[in-house]
């Protein structure tokens, strides 16, 4: 805790005091907050986690103790902290409800104070073991083994009858050292084949743990076997398993990462999984079942040894047992005619469904390796899980989340018919082709910047050599697994299924987190009964381009295992298809924030649909779109045909602000918070990438300096800030340097002569000062405007540093920020008086106008005000001419039929919804002042 966290720590100490006054005589007070279901009620839950924001001052840090309940009942939780205020409130915390018995519409959570708040917290629900070798947590459903080295990561599950349902948890990963390119030639001998096991570095044990526990298995992948004994391959793609158990659960929760440090030319993965062996001894092989799921709630039900159809009945009674998954009547009251003849019944060792594309999966099985596989009927969409058990051994399902969305994946059952069967999920199935990751084209001949430039003129692609790489970027997924003491139903497994999908959410209402200005207070929950008609309007243009995109990733199968939860960038009408295969105008990867808008408007409605598509986003863009290991840690690739194409690597991208929502309504997601830590080290790579190399001035020298680091005052510094920002409500770590930090550079910019219209200045890493850029030696003051600048999350991260600092928000660096706000959509006349020029080449007066309104707001200017909208409306973007309808397209223009709304842009979507929101919170009230 620093000086400065500490002085307000006390200050904020005595307030409290004296507030406490106010509570009520026995000197104890709860305050109640309601959670929902996002979506409604779910049938079925294992246990979750959520988080909730508290206005400033309201609750001191260890003074406040919380509480749920729901249908007047008490429920146990677990809190903590995940954010303060500078004055040591609690800004937000985040909590964990067990499941999955207490499933209630609506839950009040209390934060009682004063004597109140030392009541102890409830009992605990987990039990931890913890020995030299392993982690073992009981959660009173299940018994769950982690081992702590080796290849193993998760030893044992247990069932609370003591039943071992699943062991040898370990991760599975295949690769090949070159691509065939000869469709059915034999080149195949020169190719080698690995296949690797987990191999774990280390693991650690949530602390607190009485309603969830966490823990976290670190490694990497190390051969297991090659085709050729005698090549070798070093331990590679290292991955992150991050296991979350409730109490009371039947289930654990894997979050899954990997992070890909191969060369693509030489490492191609053929297949990433998690295996379980699934002990079956003693079942009699009529008693074992297989369950996959299929398509909306389909199950497919086999036994390993099927005794339905056959030629002679062994009665209805066994059949229906069987189909069932119960235990079959004693196979001595089994019509004789059956029983005499089970030796001559095939038995179904292995099982497979393969998912290769987003339209269809595959299904087959045999009797065993060597035979014939046996084609079974699939179909389109598969649930993504499977289940192998007995009906007296009781059995594992495992789920993937997303399964058909991330395709290629594949689900296996195998060795069904002997001891041990097996599970195996692949989250890259060994069926498809392998992950190519090579560039998707030879260069070109782009060998120096002038071409390289050039080439950009027509493709929009900011080819380089060698900056086209994947080495670093990551990848997140989400597994469940369920024990069970016997077969479960096939709707119960439907259920699980619908949970793995959509694990459910709790979340306060748009009021409440509006209401604590935790997140920002440039927003407002949207007032669905405004009488104002231009209000309802753009209202309704949200909710289009909203619905536009979610309905797009379906028609245009934006899907797959890098690319689910991205969007594209820009259209081509003329093919009637997003650009998917030119240059920079392919994959979006967070181009101009749809991130902020998709998220701040989910925040406005609490529209679950929203809050799933926002999910998948943000779990793409903030693994794959960003580097975690290597020279570009810390930022991002610009928009291109492959999410790591681009040769422009930058902080705008890697953007902390675009994961900030998510990381806190989620109670603080742990992988979130790890990417959080990470962009705190972006500022490091600018000493490997320097971003302006391509387009600097020849006469100004520069070479990357730690101590001189040039930095857009906009685009780097407000993902920069973004990250100290959070690390400071946080409280982490570094949260005394990201202070610093932030002070400094603030300070510095505003003693830019030109301040933030400068446009850029050196950053001394090692204390945040800041110097002016080398086209300023002596500050005499320069204008370097962008049309970019303020559209990364500039605008809401300023937004937010003043709705945390309050006062201490430096007023030199808010008259800064206010001059620009004032100054991008002045007259040339007004722009010339202010700084000796106009701005050149500035754009997005739409996306700009938010800025207006936030100058207008804080200055309470009306004229600005009228402005605000005359820029939202009249200049570019998203006009009211626009026709804000969508054409359906069937014919042989297109594949298949689309929806096509060829005016829209992601850029415009995006800067459209982040200033109509924020314009309607900031000055609402002058939308019908015309502007003179
Ligand atoms: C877990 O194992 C411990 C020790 O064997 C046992 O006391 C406990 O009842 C088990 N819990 C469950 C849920 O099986
Ligand atoms: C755990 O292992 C990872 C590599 O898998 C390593 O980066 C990390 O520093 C290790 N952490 C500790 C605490 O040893
Ligand atoms: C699964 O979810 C869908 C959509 O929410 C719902 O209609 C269906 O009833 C659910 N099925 C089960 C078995 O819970
Ligand atoms: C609209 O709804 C808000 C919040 O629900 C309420 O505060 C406001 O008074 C309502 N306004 C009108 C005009 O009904
Ligand atoms: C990192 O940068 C160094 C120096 O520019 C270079 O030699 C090295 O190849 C780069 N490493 C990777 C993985 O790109
Ligand atoms: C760079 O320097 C040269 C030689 O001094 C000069 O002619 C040229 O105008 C300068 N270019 C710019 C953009 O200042």
């Amino acid at each position: 805790m620093n000086v400065w966290f500490l002085l307000w720590y006390l200050a904020s100490a005595i307030l409290s005091l004296v507030g406490a006054q106010h509570d009520t005589n026995d000197n104890s007070h709860a305050d109640t907050v309601s959670v929902r279901w996002l979506g409604g009620t779910p049938a079925y839950h294992t246990g979750t986690t959520f988080g909730l924001p508290w206005a400033r001052g309201r609750y001191q840090a260890g003074q406040v103790r919380f509480g749920a309940s729901a249908n007047g009942s008490d429920i146990p939780l677990q809190s903590w902290v995940t954010a303060y205020w500078p004055d040591a409130s609690v800004k937000w915390t985040g909590h964990a409800i067990a499941g999955p018995d207490n499933t209630y519409e609506e839950y009040a959570i209390a934060a009682h104070t004063g004597s109140n708040a030392s009541t102890a917290e409830s009992e605990p629900g987990l039990m931890i073991t913890e020995s030299e070798t392993s982690v073992g947590i009981d959660t009173g459903a299940l018994n769950v083994t982690f081992a702590k080295t080796g290849t193993v990561l998760i030893s044992d599950i247990e069932t609370a009858s003591g039943k071992t349902v699943g062991q040898n948890g370990r991760l599975l990963l295949r690769s090949q050292s070159a691509f065939s390119e000869l469709e059915g030639d034999t080149d195949q001998a020169s190719i080698d084949h690995f296949n690797f096991e987990s191999s774990i570095d280390n693991i650690t044990v949530s602390q607190e743990n009485s309603v969830r526990a966490l823990v976290t298995i670190r490694g990497r992948h190390e051969l297991a076997s090659s085709s050729s004994g005698s090549v070798g391959h070093d331990p590679w793609l290292p991955f992150i398993l991050r296991c979350y158990v409730y109490a009371h659960s039947e289930a654990l929760r894997l979050v899954h990462t990997i992070v890909y440090d191969g060369q693509p030319d030489q490492n191609f993965i053929t297949g990433i999984g998690l295996r379980f062996d699934v002990p079956l001894q003693g079942e009699e092989l009529y008693d074992r079942h297989v369950r996959l799921a299929g398509i909306d709630g389909g199950m497919l039900s086999e036994a390993v040894q099927g005794i339905t159809g056959l030629r002679r009945d062994p009665g209805e009674e066994v059949r229906q047992a069987q189909f069932e998954g119960r235990k079959t009547p004693n196979i001595s009251t089994w019509d004789e005619r059956v029983s005499s003849r089970m030796q001559w019944i095939p038995t179904w060792n292995d099982y497979r469904l393969s998912q290769l594309s987003p339209d269809g999966f595959t299904l087959r099985k045999r009797t065993k390796a060597g035979q014939s596989w046996l084609n079974i009927p699939g179909g389109t969409r598969a649930g993504g899980l499977a289940y192998l058990g007995g009906a007296t051994t009781g059995g594992l399902a495992i789920g993937l989340r997303d399964f058909w969305k991330k395709y290629p994946t594949s689900l296996d059952v195998s060795n069904a018919a002997t001891d041990t069967g097996e599970i195996t999920v692949w989250l890259y199935s060994p069926d498809a082709q392998p992950l190519d990751l090579r560039p998707y084209h030879d260069g070109l001949g782009l060998d120096d910047f002038e071409k390289q430039l050039d080439a950009l003129e027509i493709t929009y692609e900011d080819y380089e050599p060698g900056y086209n790489t994947p080495y670093g970027v990551a990848k997140t997924s989400e597994i469940f697994i369920y024990g069970f003491d016997s077969t479960p139903s096939a709707d119960t497994l439907a259920a699980i299924t619908n949970h793995t999908n959509e694990p459910p959410v709790l979340v306060a209402t748009p009021e409440h987190i509006s209401q604590s200005g935790a997140i920002g207070t440039y927003w407002q929950p949207r007032m669905s009964n405004s009488t104002n008609p231009a209000a309802q309007t753009i209202e309704k243009h949200l909710d289009f381009n909203v619905q536009f995109y979610i309905n797009q990733v379906e028609q245009r199968r934006w899907y797959g295992f890098f690319d689910h939860g991205d969007i594209m960038h820009t259209y081509d009408e003329d093919r009637h298809t997003w650009r998917y295969d030119i240059g920079g105008y392919a994959w979006d990867n967070s181009e101009l924030s749809p991130d902020l808008f998709f998220w701040l408007q989910f925040l406005r409605t609490g529209d679950y649909d929203l809050y799933r598509f926002s999910e998948a986003l943000t779990r793409h863009t903030g693994e794959t779109d960003v580097y975690h290991l290597g020279n570009f840690t810390g930022l991002g690739t610009r928009h291109g045909v492959q999410h790591w194409a681009d040769s422009a690597k930058q902080v705008r991208i890697a953007q902390p602000q675009y994961r900030k929502v998510f990381y806190y309504i989620s109670g603080g997601d742990e992988r979130v918070g790890e990417l959080l830590d990470e962009a705190l080290g972006a500022e490091e790579a600018f000493l490997a990438v320097d971003p302006r190399r391509k387009v600097r001035d020849a006469n100004i020298t520069y070479t990357p300096d730690p101590e001189a680091i040039l930095l857009d005052t906009g685009l780097d510094w407000s993902g920069l800030a973004a990250g100290w920002l959070i690390e400071l409500e946080r409280q982490g770590p570094r949260a005394e340097e990201a202070e610093a930090k932030l002070f400094a550079t603030m300070r510095g910019i505003a003693n830019l002569t030109n301040g933030l219209v400068t446009g850029s200045a050196l950053y001394n890493s090692s204390d945040g000062s800041i110097s002016p850029p080398p086209n300023d030696p002596d500050n005499e003051g320069v204008v370097e405007m962008s049309h970019l600048t303020a559209v990364f999350g500039l605008v809401e991260v300023i937004a937010e540093l003043a709705d945390h600092l309050g006062d201490d928000l430096p007023q030199e660096f808010m008259d800064a920020w206010l001059d620009y706000c004032v100054y991008f959509g002045a007259s040339e006349e007004e722009q010339e008086a202010r700084y000796g020029e106009a701005f050149e080449d500035i754009s997005l007066f739409q996306g700009h106008s938010r800025a207006t309104a936030y100058a207008a707001n804080r200055l309470g200017n009306v004229t600005l005000a009228a402005r605000a909208w005359y820029e939202f409306y009249e200049i570019d973007g998203l006009g009211p001419d626009e026709i804000w309808e969508s054409v359906e397209l069937s014919n042989s223009s297109v594949l298949t039929a689309v929806d096509e709304a060829a005016w829209l842009s992601t850029n415009d979507l995006a800067q459209y919804g982040l200033a109509a929101i924020q314009n309607l919170a900031l000055v609402g009230g002058a939308l019908n002042v015309t502007y003179t």
